[in-house]
């Protein structure tokens, strides 16, 4: 059976990880934690980009050699996948043989097809962005900073034909909906391809630049960076085995708005359809983390280097920010004061529910679920809240839509704190009568029930906290949605878990 295949970017080995990778990752985790509770059998990917000049030149600065370097940097992104609870299923280099002999031989036949040529090159290069120019990248005359230093080059290259399937892919992205989400990129995507296209620069003379995949048919040179790594997402499954079959069209491969034109929607479809292999289904395209307006890549100066927040609060507040915070495909502010907006939501809305049902479970009821005897206006209007919450946040998940999932989660959990109030069972607890007692029986299993269904919901965005939930409310892991999501009274007789502060307060947190 097809597995739900889902990728991030690698990300570049030459610095160190920051929030915008993190996001990536926690993104390509939740939608794959959804697709999983939902029964499908996933495969996800990610990794790290290992050649080119950036990396080169970060690994002489340290005097060590490429591969020593890029060692110690996947160490660090292997780690924070670790820290932030990322369950992917496998991690590519692309130093790694697997990922070297796919490269090797896409380079061959297209060669051999005759779409990969040899010709003089005369123009402009870039550096830093590793890149060829033309006098249209100008702005106002000169080049954009981006670029950086920006020298006059002659030298002989080889060439990937893309401009004979300029016609195709425009067509193809008009005629495939859901190709690139959201939709208003495509347009941006269709706006470059209305300019004819350059054919890509596939090599680099190893005069100039030696730490990269050597050319099978030219030892001279060696494989340009972006050709090498868009190949990651075929070389991980295996391109050309069976296994390859199992996971390809790609259901998802997210990255960021940076990285759409022209590598993923230009050059990746189009080397593809020369070695026809299918389309990805869909890009995920997510836009920037932002500090006052500009990308945030590493921390700057005095300002809160956000993934310290991870150890100071937990993986779970801090994917939930993530989650919370960004419209996916927008950008997003960060700042602390944001941050901290949020997890006094966890702490005040979720965190409250816990202990004040573990509280009272245990003070008027020995630590177990009562039953539900009665259903009157209160139950009645919870229950209709939950039916118009559950379905909707799958569909709301389902559509990427994970900010307004959360936000109604969060309303759900609102309807049941307000649900305690009105039913009151610390003053129910105080009456001598049998229907008092019904009543504060009902109110506790009611609020257990509404945490647990809440819990279920929010298990792809906060793994460990779902699952402590489900322990304290004497639940075995909870792996699907189905069957998990309607109100029911499945809790009755379960013993609760002892009182913890699931969100301590931040001095208590970094305590
Ligand atoms: N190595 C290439 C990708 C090759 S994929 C075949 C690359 N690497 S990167 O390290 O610069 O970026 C990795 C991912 O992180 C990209 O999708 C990029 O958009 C994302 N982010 C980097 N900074 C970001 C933010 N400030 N905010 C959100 N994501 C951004 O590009």
């Amino acid at each position: 059976m097809k597995q739900f295949y889902i990728t991030t970017a690698i990300d570049y080995a030459n610095g160190m990880p920051h929030l915008g990778h993190a996001y990536e990752k926690v993104l390509a985790d939740v939608i794959s934690r959804v697709r999983r509770m939902r029964g499908e059998s996933v495969h996800f990917l990610t990794g790290l980009d290992e050649h080119g000049q950036k990396v080169q030149q970060s690994a002489e600065r340290k005097g060590i050699e490429p591969l020593v370097f890029c060692d110690t940097m996947a160490d660090a992104f292997k780690a924070l996948c670790v820290k932030l609870e990322v369950s992917n299923d496998d991690y590519i280099r692309t130093t790694e043989v697997r990922h070297k002999t796919v490269v090797e031989k896409i380079l061959q036949d297209l060669y051999d097809q005759g779409v990969i040529y040899k010709a003089k090159y005369k123009g402009f290069y870039s550096a830093r962005a590793e890149q060829f120019l033309q006098e249209k990248d100008k702005v106002e005359g000169a080049w954009p900073e981006i670029y950086g230093e920006v020298t006059e080059i002659s030298e002989e290259n080889y060439f990937f034909k893309l401009s004979e399937h300029q016609d195709w892919l425009i067509d193809y992205i008009k005629t495939h909906e859901d190709f690139i989400f959201p939709k208003f990129r495509a347009k941006q995507v269709l706006e470059f391809l209305k300019e004819p296209l350059n054919d890509l620069c596939i090599s680099r003379p190893k005069e100039r630049l030696n730490w990269g995949i050597e050319l099978p048919f030219d030892v001279n040179y060696v494989t340009y960076v972006w050709f090498d790594a868009l190949i990651n997402y075929i070389s991980a499954v295996g391109y050309g085995s069976e296994r390859f079959e199992n996971c390809w069209p790609v259901d998802y491969h997210v990255i960021g708005k940076d990285i759409l034109v022209p590598a993923h929607a230009i050059y990746w479809p189009i080397m593809l359809k020369a070695i026809g292999v299918e389309m990805p289904k869909s890009f995920v395209v997510h836009g920037w983390w932002l500090a006052a307006g500009a990308k945030m890549s590493k921390s700057t100066g005095n300002t809160v280097e956000p993934l310290d927040l991870v150890d100071t609060f937990g993986a779970d507040a801090f994917r939930y920010f993530l989650m919370r915070e960004m419209n996916v495909g927008q950008d997003s502010d960060f700042s602390q004061e944001l941050f901290d907006v949020r997890y006094n939501v966890l702490a005040n809305d979720l965190g409250n529910l816990v202990s004040r049902l573990l509280n009272m479970g245990h003070r008027y009821c020995e630590g177990t679920v009562p039953a539900m005897h009665v259903e009157e206006g209160p139950e009645k209007e919870l229950k209709a809240l939950w039916d118009a919450t559950g379905p909707k946040v799958l569909e709301l998940y389902d559509g990427l839509q994970f900010h307004t999932a959360l936000e109604d989660i969060f309303k759900f959990i609102a309807g049941v704190n307000r649900y305690a109030e009105v039913r009151a069972p610390w003053k129910l607890a105080k009456s001598e009568s049998a229907e008092d007692r019904k009543l504060l029986e009902t109110s506790l299993a009611v609020m257990a029930e509404g945490l647990r269904l809440a819990s279920v919901l929010l298990a792809p965005v906060i793994p460990s906290t779902s699952r402590r939930i489900e322990v304290l409310l004497g639940l075995p892991e909870v792996m699907a949605f189905e069957g998990q999501l309607d109100w029911s009274d499945c809790l009755k007789g379960n013993t609760l878990g002892e009182k913890v502060i699931l969100f301590p307060r931040p001095e208590l947190a970094k305590a």
